[in-house]
C-alpha cells in the first residue's frame, strides 16, 4: 500500500493521487447537519466518495448535486440529496476547477460540462472550497486552456459569431468521444439542455472585463469564468496538499 493508501482500482496517475489527496484533506470541513453542495468531474466524484465514507459511518448531510452525473453518483453512494430549491443556503461546497490562480483563487470551470449548476450552488453557498491538483495553477487564466460558455440553442451561431467578435476561436462541444471540428458531430447538451462553447484565445484575456462582455452577449447563459467566489482552495502536489485562502 503506498503512502496515500490507494486501494485497487482507485487512481493510478500521480495527477490523480494529488486530486485524491486534496479530496481527503478537504473533507474534514464537511460535517453533521450541514447541506453540502457537490461539485462535477474527477476530483469532485473523489470528494463525494470520500463524503459517502463518512456518511456509512454516521455522517447526517444533505447534499445538493451540480450534475445529473454527481446526483447519480451520490445516490448511488447513499448520500441523501435535495435540491437547490428547497433549501435557503447551502452551508458549504466543494468542487473542482480546470485553472486556478493565485493568489485570488480565480477560476476557469466547465469543462466538465455543468458549469451552470456549478455556478448556482456556488453562489448559494456560505462557503466555497475548491480542490485541484497542482497542475491546474496558472499564472493567467485562459491562456493554457479554453474558456467553456454555456448558451441558448435558439441562435446559437450567432451567439457563437458574437463571441468570436470578441477575440477568440469559437468551437461547440461535441458529445464526448466526438472530434470539434468534425461538423456532423452531435453537440454535447447540458443538463439544463444548451450547448457549450469553448473560446480559444491567443492571449490571456482581462477576466474581469471578459466576465462582463460575455454576461452581457445576448444567448450567453452563463460563462466559466468564476470570479472572486473562492474561498478555499486545496492543492494537491508533489510536496502534499497545500491549503490556500483568499486575501
Ligand atoms: C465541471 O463542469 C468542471 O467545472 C470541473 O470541476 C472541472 O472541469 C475540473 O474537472 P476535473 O476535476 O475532472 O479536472
Amino acid at each position: 500500500m503506498d503512502p496515500l493508501n490507494v486501494a485497487p482500482g482507485a487512481p493510478a496517475t500521480r495527477q490523480d493521487e494529488w486530486k485524491l489527496a486534496a479530496a481527503r484533506a478537504a473533507v474534514v470541513e464537511a460535517a453533521s447537519g450541514m447541506v453540502i453542495g457537490l461539485g462535477t468531474g474527477s476530483t469532485a466524484e473523489l470528494f463525494v466518495r470520500e463524503l459517502a465514507e463518512r456518511v456509512r459511518r454516521g455522517m447526517r448531510v444533505s447534499g445538493v448535486p451540480t450534475s445529473e452525473r454527481t446526483a447519480a453518483l451520490a445516490h448511488d453512494l447513499g448520500i441523501p440529496l435535495v435540491a437547490l430549491d428547497t433549501v435557503d443556503y447551502l452551508d458549504i461546497s466543494f468542487d473542482g476547477a480546470d485553472e486556478v490562480t493565485l493568489p485570488h483563487l480565480d477560476l476557469v470551470k466547465g469543462h466538465g460540462g455543468a458549469l451552470l449548476r456549478e455556478k448556482l450552488v456556488a453562489i448559494a453557498s456560505r462557503r466555497r472550497i475548491i480542490l485541484v491538483d497542482e497542475t491546474k495553477v496558472v499564472s493567467a487564466l485562459g491562456a493554457g486552456t479554453a474558456i467553456p460558455i454555456e448558451v441558448e440553442v435558439f441562435g446559437w451561431r450567432h451567439t457563437a459569431r458574437r463571441l468570436a467578435a470578441l477575440g477568440c476561436e469559437v468551437t461547440r462541444r461535441p458529445l464526448n468521444g466526438a472530434q470539434a471540428n468534425d461538423p456532423s458531430a452531435e453537440p454535447f447538451i447540458t443538463d439544463g439542455g444548451h450547448y457549450t462553447l469553448t473560446l480559444v484565445f491567443a492571449t490571456a484575456p482581462e477576466p474581469v472585463s471578459l466576465a462582463a462582455r460575455l454576461k452581457a452577449t445576448p444567448g450567453v447563459v452563463d460563462h466559466g469564468l468564476f470570479l472572486g467566489m473562492t474561498e478555499r482552495v486545496y492543492i494537491g502536489g508533489s510536496d502534499g496538499v497545500r491549503v490556500i485562502d483568499r486575501p
